[in-house]
């Protein structure tokens, strides 16, 4: 065979942006059920079901029959696919091409190129707009277009098209090409009037704006009135193909502009996306006319690292990136970042990149604020930080928002920022924290979590053993606990260490055991969770170990082998007593001068931001 090899890496990529729950969910009817999904197991014959698929892991496992692995696995095994062909499969429902080691692949090309020809009756309808918008009745569109100085290429890009000031020209073109009625009525396009039975044209006399899937598919449309009247714009309804709440306007042109998209801009309307493109701000997604749901914002997380919203500067601005705050703070789990960016009032996206350029739009979303930024700035405003009632009720406020936060670095670091932040100590807010989690299931659980001590001092016998029951379910992690889970989670990770080990944290405890566990592991024998784990059997090692191998990680595969290494940056430099007034501006010097930061400098940089600030 001619073709070349897949590369690892696009693998591992591809994998991180799947979600196995909707792979299997597409194939097995499943249920949620706590954490992870159970169904009937489709590799055995079976009436109770063992079939369980775990989000967090993103892993399938049957308990009756034993099958398990991954979303390439299962695609493989329920399809009877070959693994290039799985891959290929996975690949399509994410929009990405397969490349091959060597030269690229025509054949895949080819397929791919039929599947987008393939005419469906949005598609004919996205042309009879586009058609529409070029003939002589299209006048005033093609004015009020030239008047919001839109760009052909953006036109054509964008697929931007007129509906013509009629009741039923769409109709009459797409039943011309034997399209029903009904199936018209069901897709939106006609509106159905029960009281007189007729149908007419839903998008007359607008200009229309295709809404794409992230295949580039049409599966509505958003069309805008020429002037005045009301509604302004008028979407789709919900169809078959089209859930308002899941689908953003943009996000497949923004792919095609950029397969490797690192961040995404999140603005509000149709003409701040098509006015940022026409600028080369080829990142802006829209939602369509609701606020950012959770769906949203998992679907951009799988594809990208970064997300950051933008607002208007006024009241319901503000309002809205509460909002927004509130949805996405469950979903930061490590390797993410959100940020937001606040407008000057009465400009959008549209007015400001063509007053401003894109070059200081693109200053502006460089500097919007860190999450973490936004939420205190947003928890001190009209409060009065010198004043005990107000310091309360602002940590408590933070507090609630760090309660919503998934484990993980960002959240012990948020905790030890609100400590220093309100001089208040850290066991306090994490007692609190603790006195309003969920009572356990049982007493197992209970020892699950360990004390806050967020700025990874060693967290050593004593503060096992003696601080309060509260602090100990906290939930905060060190970050050396954090190495030492994602070690005894992933053994294999020990390969990345640097071979010596003065970057190991020294101290008792959690410090010594790392130090003991990397040895361990370096003799090679331990390469299992299992066999890790019976080594320190009946020891206080082993049951640390095996309370860190019990709590989920809550992040990709992909992103675990970073972490560590910024893991273990963070602590050469806590040992190289670099200042943290230099090491910001060698940070601030390296993005200036136009290089590029990787998410863990990123991350130090907003630590060093934060720090620094107060
Ligand atoms: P322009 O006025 O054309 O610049 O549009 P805009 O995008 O600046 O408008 P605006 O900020 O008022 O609205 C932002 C988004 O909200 C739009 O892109 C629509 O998705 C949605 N929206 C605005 N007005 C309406 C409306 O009347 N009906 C519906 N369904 N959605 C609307
Ligand atoms: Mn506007």
């Amino acid at each position: 065979m001619a073709m070349g090899q897949i590369p690892q890496r696009f693998i591992d990529d591809l994998l991180a942006r799947v979600d196995v729950v909707e792979v299997v969910g597409e194939r097995v009817a499943l249920k949620k059920n706590g954490r992870n999904h159970a169904g009937l197991c489709p590799f055995h014959q079976e009436k109770s079901p063992s079939f369980t698929v775990s989000q967090d892991k993103q892993f399938y496992h049957c308990f009756g029959c034993g099958a398990h692995g991954n979303a390439l696995r299962f695609l493989m095994e329920y399809d009877n696919l070959r693994f290039p062909e799985a891959v290929e499969q996975l690949a399509a429902r994410q929009g990405m091409e397969v490349p091959r080691e060597g030269a690229d692949d025509p054949r895949a090309q080819a397929r791919e190129q039929k599947r987008k020809e393939g005419v469906n009756l949005l598609e004919l309808a996205a042309s009879f707009f586009r058609e529409r918008l070029k003939m002589p009745e299209a006048e005033q569109a093609r004015e009020y277009l030239k008047r919001r100085d839109l760009s052909p290429e953006v036109q054509a890009e964008f697929a931007i098209g007129y509906a013509p000031d009629d009741w039923e020209a769409l109709k009459k073109h797409l039943t011309s090409q034997g399209v029903s009625e009904a199936v018209q009525v069901e897709y939106g396009l006609l509106v159905h009037r029960e009281d007189s039975g007729r149908t007419y044209d839903r998008f007359r006399d607008r200009v229309v704006f295709p809404i794409r899937d992230f295949k580039g598919r049409t599966i509505a449309f958003g069309g805008r009135v020429l002037g005045d009247a009301k509604p302004k714009y008028l979407n789709s309804p919900e169809s078959p193909v089209f859930h308002k709440g899941r689908e953003l306007y943009g996000l497949y042109e923004a792919r095609q502009a950029n397969r490797h998209l690192e961040r995404v801009l999140i603005v509000e309307g149709y003409m701040d996306v098509v006015a940022l493109a026409q600028f080369g701000i080829r990142n802006a997604v829209a939602t369509l006319g609701t606020s950012t749901s959770e769906e949203h914002l998992t679907r951009l997380f799988r594809m990208v690292g970064e997300v950051v919203f933008c607002f208007d500067g006024d009241q319901a601005g503000r309002q809205a990136a509460s909002r927004a705050l509130a949805t996405v703070l469950p979903l930061m789990i490590d390797g993410r970042q959100a940020r937001f960016l606040f407008l000057p009032e009465g400009e959008d996206p549209d007015s400001l990149v063509r007053r401003e350029g894109p070059d200081a739009f693109q200053d502006r979303v460089t500097c919007a604020s860190p999450l973490s930024e936004f939420l205190f700035e947003q928890a001190g405003r009209g409060r009065d930080l010198a004043s005990v009632e107000d310091r309360e009720r602002y940590a408590s406020q933070v507090l609630k928002a760090i309660e919503q936060l998934p484990e993980g670095v960002l959240k012990s670091l948020m905790l030890s920022e609100l400590s220093s932040r309100t001089g208040v100590d850290q066991a306090r807010f994490a007692a609190l924290l603790a006195a309003k989690a969920p009572a356990e299931p049982n007493g197992l659980e209970a020892q699950d979590d360990m004390p806050a001590d967020a700025w990874g001092e060693p967290n050593g016998q004593v503060a096992r053993g003696g601080a309060p029951l509260a602090a100990k379910r906290s939930g905060a992690m060190s970050l050396i606990a954090r190495a030492l889970q994602l070690l005894v989670h992933e053994p294999t990770l020990v390969d990345r260490l640097p071979e010596s080990l003065d970057w190991c944290p020294e101290g008792d405890g959690d410090g010594a055991l790392l130090k003991e566990l990397v040895k361990l592991l370096r003799a090679g024998r331990y390469r299992s969770v299992q066999v890790l784990l019976a080594h320190f059997h009946g020891s206080q090692e082993g049951e640390r170990l095996a309370q860190l191998a019990r709590r989920e990680l809550l992040m990709p595969p992909a992103a675990r082998a970073t972490e560590l290494d910024g893991l273990v940056e963070h602590f050469c430099r806590a040992r190289s007593r670099q200042t943290p007034e230099s090491e910001y501006a060698a940070l601030l010097a390296k993005e200036k001068g136009g290089q590029r930061l990787s998410r863990e400098e990123k991350q130090r940089l907003m630590e060093l931001l934060m720090s620094l600030n107060r």
